[in-house]
């Protein structure tokens, strides 16, 4: 890894800037980890120069759903292997979720991850403290203390919260804190048993299947709840049309929800799963392609808020299984943007829009510093190669997680600088 330093000219780029509309050829100054000019030619001596003609400067990827499995399930993950894999993906910014062992649900857990983080030079880690207890929906976790050691939300994931009652104390909890609610919607009584959508696919392989309803009741449930309560609520992994129609609803009424959706379900439906290859059990489920196709094009509205990886990875013993055996997940880290970038290549969103939903949304869901390239930020930039070409293979991928269903996609457009407070923490072919 090279890191000469803080101070950068990073030469002839395009800036793309979602946080100002910018989209232009120029100069940007990195002095003492920030931003310190922009402008069409900047003159500097002895300053370290990266040439960045054809190349995207983009405000730092910032990915608000990953599981880093540490402490607990180091196998699969550690907070270095996961920070690393980040940086490799173009992100400058995490947010961890709590299903480790044990559980984020105390202020000692969260304190662990941001020092051991603190300790990696990589992308910055944020913790997401659970909701409830170990994950169990009972009592509510330590949110208090969580909040102090640096938690920016909360959230189960993995789990749904099936109380009302308990979700509801959760939102009005949190409220005080200003943080918002980050939420798996799911109905296990719905979900229960399932591996993949439960549609024509399902049927025809006799996996048993987790209706679309089964998230929508759920997103239908705390939507209701977030108006009651006024609090923040963001919604993750999006999968179904009917989940976005529901946010579309609430958007309109002004109830104050924001959501994600992950790559897998932009790219892949359940006809994936024919080949029983495991890579492609995830929770949500793949769906269908008028599934697919609706969460597209709410991405390019801005019905959906961000993209976020959901990055997953689970060891061979946990995949290589029978499909219904297997661990839901897929890692995501390093093949998100280039999917992303592949529906820029297909028409369906801008540049600008794509880099929005990766950087400057996120960054405004989490209230995280970043997002924006304006002078006096801190230096959290990402470099991208919009024309380079490169094969997805698993046994390259920096993550522990070797479980992705694009292996062997050839995809068009990849980070080659992340850079993290003016620190150079990922450059393509060092
Ligand atoms: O597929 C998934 N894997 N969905 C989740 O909600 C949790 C995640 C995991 O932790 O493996």
């Amino acid at each position: 890894m090279t890191n000469m330093g803080k101070d950068w000219l990073i030469k002839g780029g395009t800036i793309i800037d979602p946080s100002t509309g910018a989209q232009e050829v120029a100069d940007l100054l990195v002095e003492g980890g920030r931003i310190t000019g922009i402008a069409p030619s900047i003159t500097k001596e002895g300053i370290h120069a990266i040439e960045a003609q054809g190349l995207w400067v983009v405000p730092g990827l910032i990915d608000i759903h990953v599981h880093f499995r540490d402490p607990g399930y180091e196998y699969k993950e550690t907070i270095e292997t996961g920070l690393a894999a980040a940086a490799a993906g173009g992100f400058t910014q995490v947010c961890c979720m709590a299903n480790t062992l044990p559980v984020n649900d105390t202020g000692a857990i969260t304190f662990y991850m941001v020092e051991k983080a603190k300790k990696v030079e990589g992308p910055l880690l944020h913790p997401v403290g659970a909701i409830t207890k170990g994950q169990k929906g009972e009592g509510l976790a330590e949110i208090g203390d969580m909040v102090d050691q640096g938690a920016v939300a909360i959230s189960d994931d993995g789990n749904p919260v099936m109380n009302s009652e308990v979700m509801r104390r959760a939102m009005e909890y949190a409220s005080h804190f200003g943080i918002p609610v980050v939420d798996h919607c799911e109905d296990k009584n719905l979900s229960a048993g399932g591996s993949i959508h439960e549609g024509e696919v399902s049927a025809r392989l006799g996996i048993k299947g987790i209706p679309a309803a089964s998230e929508e009741v759920m997103v239908a449930r705390d939507l209701c709840l977030a108006r009651q309560t006024g609090t923040h609520i963001h919604i993750q992994h999006l999968s179904s049309r009917g989940s976005v129609e529901l946010i579309k609803w609430a958007k309109e009424l002004g109830i104050h929800v924001t959501c994600e959706v992950a790559p897998h379900h932009l790219a892949l439906t359940h006809n994936a799963v024919e080949s029983y290859d495991t890579s492609t059990k995830v929770n949500p489920p793949l769906r269908t392609e008028e599934d697919r196709q609706a969460l597209i094009e709410a991405l390019a509205q801005g019905i959906i808020d961000c993209v976020a990886s959901d990055h997953a990875p689970h060891s061979l013993k946990e995949k290589d299984v029978e499909y219904d055996l297997a661990a839901f997940g897929i890692s995501g880290v390093e093949t998100a943007l280039g999917i992303v970038l592949k529906l820029v290549n297909e028409g369906r969103l801008t540049p600008m829009r794509a880099i929005e939903a990766m950087s400057t949304s996120p960054a405004r869901v989490m209230k995280l510093e970043g997002g924006s390239l304006k002078v006096g930020q801190p230096a959290h930039i990402t470099i991208i190669d919009p024309e380079k070409t490169w094969l997805v293979e698993p046994e390259k991928m920096i993550s522990k997680g070797k479980n992705t269903p694009f292996t062997g996609w050839e995809l068009k457009g990849k980070a080659v600088v992340t850079m993290v407070e003016g620190k150079v923490v990922w450059r393509e072919g060092d």
